[in-house]
């Protein structure tokens, strides 16, 4: 009992599970892209958070609070970005499932449809922007005033913080995507879109 609540206090940020298996996205996503983004990558930016806030006015707050009390902040950045990245990451293995794609649900189809034009014309707009991020970053579904809108943010950067909700989101660091697609960023996030995107957890965030 000591034990574990030494380890609790010490480590207060918990890598989430993944809401599937890691062979679920398979081929789309391979196991061995998972078990590195997943078992690697995310997880790495929960020992770091964990080992950056320890000590500090952040070590007892929720993951959300870390990331605005630190937004902008130049001398909180190492901060920060762990931080965001490990909501990110959780953003995103809830924005896939298996079999994902096809029809969105009827009140996210409308909203594409009064926003965009049309479920296509939105696909077509996420992965444009998708290319269009140079580097690291992030695409987003995000609704913004009650229209949906596309937004790219850069490096561990989150849209909240310019006051806009998110849906769902696409990685476009190549840890996402090398292994399986090596450079080609386009053919991943149009694989993502059409065979695994989770429109039903876009249509949960809406409301
Ligand atoms: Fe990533």
């Amino acid at each position: 009992m000591m034990n574990n609540d030494k380890i609790k206090s010490a480590s207060p940020h918990v890598l989430p599970s993944l809401p599937y298996a890691n062979n679920a996205l398979d081929p789309v996503i391979s196991a061995n892209t998972i078990g590195f983004h997943y078992g690697k990558h995310h997880k790495g930016y929960v020992d770091n958070l964990n080992k950056l806030v320890a000590g500090t006015e952040f070590a007892d707050l929720p993951l959300e609070k870390i990331i605005t009390k630190t937004a902008g902040k130049a001398d909180k950045t190492a901060i920060f970005n762990n931080a965001a990245q490990i909501w990110n990451h959780t953003f995103y293995w809830k924005s896939m499932r298996s079999k994902g794609g096809g029809e969105p649900p009827a009140s996210l189809k409308q909203k594409m449809e009064t926003s965009f034009g049309s479920v296509d014309a939105c696909k077509k707009e996420l992965a444009t922007v998708a290319m269009a991020q140079f580097g690291s970053g992030w695409v987003w579904l995000v609704l913004d005033s009650n229209k949906l809108k596309v937004d790219k943010t850069s490096n561990a950067d989150v849209p909240m913080t310019t006051g806009m909700k998110p849906l769902l989101t696409i990685d476009v660091w190549e840890h996402a995507y090398y292994l399986d697609y090596q450079n080609r960023r386009a053919d991943y996030v149009s694989a993502v879109l059409d065979k695994l995107i989770n429109w039903d957890f876009a249509t949960e965030n809406l409301g």
